[in-house]
Formats: structure tokens, C-alpha cells, sequence
């Protein structure tokens, strides 16, 4: 018999709970005329049920024991909004044992455990939705898990965290350094007070971790991925890199080669004319490359309570049809297989350099020399005098191996007349 009321557990009610529990509020007749029922949501568990809420919930609703939720044998869908990995991997666990389908917005989880959990909850002939956990309200794990999932997609890349977005555009755009824009951004609630998983590049990290699994089918460990966060990022290294046409994002990379995955999240110099470049603040952007669609991009809001909100509203809506409907193991991305990784050694890229040099006759030749006997050509180079004593040299390489480049800079940082090395970074055209 078909069910008329399905009935919702929140793990959680902060940002992201608060949010979707605002929507489901407010669009309560409308999300029910969709999916053909009614939602009630029944328990939220929190740690300190005597906070007070926005929305505003019936405080008989509120529980500290998330067993209360995950064990209620009326509950038809978790939402495991309340974040960390072993209790909510925990509850999650639960959950499926108790036959009920999952939402969660966990990246962190999701990156680390979630082909685990989808297998678990396929055997249960159930399912997790997360398409919260990257990219906040951008559409971004149904289009690559449904519509374009008759594509072998090539490449995906883009910047999907808003928190080192909105600092990079600060310094680009109002001339203030790395700590003072972290700071603004910790005021403006766009950085956490431990900003480190964001600034040294994890975040961003883990959702490229859940992307590249879904568009290349692949078992990813978080040790497949390169991580290089954005604390080393100077004032200058964005000034210069604007006099030599480019923008610094951090930019999460994933492609599929003939040599194997190409994972990678760093500082990255790109062209100003990208369009990645015109994304600014808080705002994410995705590129996709499939075989058949071509280049498809996805850009609004990353984080928030009321955009993460929405796309936790339209999970549950999708488990809500899927408990009405009696559909059954409808898990279709559980079928990830092991994939080779390209070690980083061997990826190719362009560099960008800032260093400092003794102003003396020669040191450009020098230079030349230990980067022309690892094959590595130039593309651009910028002196200019610091003071009478030393010059500052950028330059920017054209493609060559991270291999090859390491070892010229190993040359490079022998001579005696380069004072320091100051910023390395990656460019991509
Ligand atoms: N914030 C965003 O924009 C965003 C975007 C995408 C994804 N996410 C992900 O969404 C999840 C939640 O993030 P958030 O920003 O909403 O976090 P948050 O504001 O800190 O809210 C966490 C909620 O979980 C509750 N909680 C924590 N530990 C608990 C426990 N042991 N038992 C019961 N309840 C517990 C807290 O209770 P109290 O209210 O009583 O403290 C709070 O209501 C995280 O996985 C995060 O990565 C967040």
C-alpha cells in the first residue's frame, strides 16, 4: 500500500538543517503536491535541545540522542546534517540496518566512506542522496550521476570552494593581503574560526574526491589526490600574475587519461578571459567535459544554509518518491571500479615563479641554462630591481613534467646568486 505520509529525522539543525527545514516550511504545499504525499517531520536530534532555533521548531521534537532518530521505527528518511565522520558514519550505518533511506550534506563522509556506505545501502535496497555535500545548491552530483551519464567524461574542474574563492578575490580586488581577507572573511561567516580545512585545500579536496568518483567511476582514496591549500598565496604573486594576463583561483582538477586519473587541488594561475576567472567570492563554477555534450558549466552559491538547504529539500523529495513509489535498489553509482593515478611527478603543467637574485650580469642566462637542461622553455619572464643589490625575476614555463621542473628548481636553488625562491605556483591555459 502506497504510503500518504513519510515521515523525516534530522541529524542535526544548524546551518544546513535550519535551512531545509525553513524550505520545507515555507514551500510545505507545493514540495508535497510534487512528490504526491505528505512530509512530517517527526524527531531532530541536536546536541543542546535548549538553543534557540530559527525556524522555530515544537521543542517535543527536539532529542540529544540521535538514536531517537536513526531507531524510530516511524521514520521513513534520515537527514544526517550534524557533520564529523565517525558518529555520523555511525548513524548512518544505523539508519540503513533500520531500513530507512539517507540524506546527508557530509563531504568529509561522503569523500571517505561514502562508496561504502552507497554499497551497503544498495544490499538494503535503499539509498543516500548527497548532492548537498558538493557545491551547496548547484546541481552538480544528479547531472553527473543522470544526465550525463552516458558520457565518459574526460575532464572536470573548477573552483567548489567558496571560502578560499571569496579570499582570493579580496586580494585581487580590494589589494589586501591573505590574513587580512581571512580575517574579513571569518567576520562575514564565510570562513569557519579553524579556517584549515578550507584554506589548506581539504575541502575542496574531499568534493573532488565525490566528483571524480561519480564522473569516472572510480575508487578514489584521499591519498590519490594532490592537496595544496592557499596560505602561501602573496599580494604579489596576484599582482603579477594579473600584469601577465592571469587570475589565481584554487582550482580542484580531476581528468581521465590514457595514463590514469589526473587528481589535483591548487593555487592555479588562469587566463583572464576563462570564465572561471570571472567567478568571484563566495560563488562556485564547475566545468564538465563529457564525449558527447562537450563543455557543460555549472556555477551559483557553494555553501549556505538556504542554497545546501534546497538541495537537501530535493534529496528528500527524491527519497520521498522513491518510499511512495516502492522503488527499489535504485543505487546506480555503485559500480566504481580501482583506477590507476598519474603520479604527480609525471603530470604536466606550466609554472609560474617569483624568486630573488643578486642584480648582476648573467643570472638570466643562468637560469636559462638549468631549466634549458631539463627541457624546460620558457614562456614569460618580469625582472624588476628590488634595490641596487637584487632583482626580482618571474617567469612562467611552457608545459613541461612536474619531474622536470622539480629538478631544475633543485639546480636553481644551488646557485649563489638566487637569493630566495619565493612563490611557485601552477598555471593552466
Ligand atoms: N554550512 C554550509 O554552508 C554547508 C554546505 C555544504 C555542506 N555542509 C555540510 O553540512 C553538515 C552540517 O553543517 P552545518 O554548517 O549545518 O553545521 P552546524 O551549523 O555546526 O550544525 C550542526 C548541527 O548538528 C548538531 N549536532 C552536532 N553534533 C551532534 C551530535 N553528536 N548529536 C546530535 N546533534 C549534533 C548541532 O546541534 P546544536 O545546534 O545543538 O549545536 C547542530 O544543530 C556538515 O557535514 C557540513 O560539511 C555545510
Amino acid at each position: 500500500m502506497q504510503k500518504d505520509v513519510i515521515k523525516i529525522g534530522f541529524l542535526g539543525l544548524g546551518t544546513v538543517g535550519g535551512g531545509a527545514l525553513q524550505i520545507l516550511q515555507q514551500n510545505y504545499r507545493e514540495i508535497c503536491r510534487k512528490i504526491g504525499a505528505k512530509l512530517e517531520v517527526k524527531r531532530i536530534a541536536v546536541r543542546d535541545v535548549k538553543k534557540t532555533r530559527a525556524p522555530e521548531v515544537d521543542p517535543t521534537l527536539l532529542t540529544d540522542k540521535w538514536e531517537h532518530v536513526v531507531l524510530d521505527p516511524e521514520i521513513d528518511i534520515v537527514v544526517e546534517v550534524m557533520g564529523g565522520v565517525d558518529l555520523a558514519r555511525q548513524a548512518i550505518l544505523q539508519a540503513l540496518e533500520n531500513d530507512k533511506f539517507v540524506v546527508t550534506a557530509n563531504k568529509d563522509l561522503m569523500a571517505q566512506y561514502g562508496q561504502q556506505l552507497l554499497s551497503i545501502a544498495k544490499k538494503q535496497q535503499k539509498n543516500i542522496f548527497y548532492e548537498a555535500s558538493v557545491g551547496g545548491g548547484i546541481p552538480l552530483i544528479r547531472p553527473l550521476k543522470h544526465c550525463l551519464a552516458a558520457n565518459r567524461i574526460k575532464k572536470i574542474m573548477g573552483i567548489i570552494n567558496g571560502t578560499t574563492n571569496y579570499i582570493l578575490t579580496q586580494m585581487a580586488k580590494e589589494g589586501k593581503e591573505y590574513g587580512t581577507a581571512l580575517a574579513e572573511a571569518q567576520a562575514r561567516g564565510f570562513a569557519e574560526a579553524d579556517p584549515s580545512n578550507d584554506v589548506d585545500g581539504w575541502d575542496a579536496a574531499y568534493k573532488l574526491n565525490i566528483l571524480a568518483g561519480l564522473a569516472f567511476s572510480g575508487m578514489i582514496a584521499m591519498d590519490d589526490i594532490y592537496v595544496e591549500g592557499v596560505s602561501k598565496v602573496k599580494l604579489r604573486d596576484i599582482r603579477y600574475a594579473q600584469e601577465l594576463g592571469y587570475a589565481v583561483k584554487l582550482l580542484a582538477i580531476g581528468a581521465e587519461t590514457e595514463t590514469g586519473l589526473i587528481l589535483r587541488v591548487h593555487p592555479t594561475l588562469i587566463p583572464l578571459n576563462h570564465p572561471l576567472a570571472a567567478v568571484e567570492n563566495e560563488f562556485n563554477a564547475i566545468f564538465v567535459e563529457g564525449d558527447a555534450v562537450g563543455e557543460v558549466m555549472f556555477y551559483g552559491r557553494g555553501a549556505g544554509s538556504l542554497p545546501t538547504g534546497s538541495a537537501i529539500c530535493a534529496d528528500i523529495m527524491e527519497a520521498a518518491s522513491a518510499i511512495k513509489y516502492e522503488i527499489k535498489n535504485n543505487v546506480i553509482e555503485a559500480n566504481f571500479v580501482p583506477k590507476k593515478v598519474v603520479p604527480m611527478e609525471k603530470q604536466v603543467s606550466r609554472f609560474y615563479l617569483r624568486l630573488k637574485a643578486k642584480n648582476e650580469p648573467g643570472v638570466f642566462a643562468k637560469l636559462a641554462t638549468a631549466f634549458g637542461e631539463e627541457r624546460v622553455s620558457l614562456d614569460m619572464i618580469i625582472q624588476k630591481r628590488s634595490d641596487e643589490q637584487t632583482a626580482e625575476i618571474v617567469l612562467v614555463t611552457n608545459d613541461v613534467t612536474e619531474g622536470s621542473f622539480n629538478q631544475a628548481m633543485a639546480k636553481i636553488r644551488e646557485m649563489p646568486s638566487i637569493q630566495s625562491i619565493n612563490s611557485v605556483l601552477r598555471v593552466v591555459e
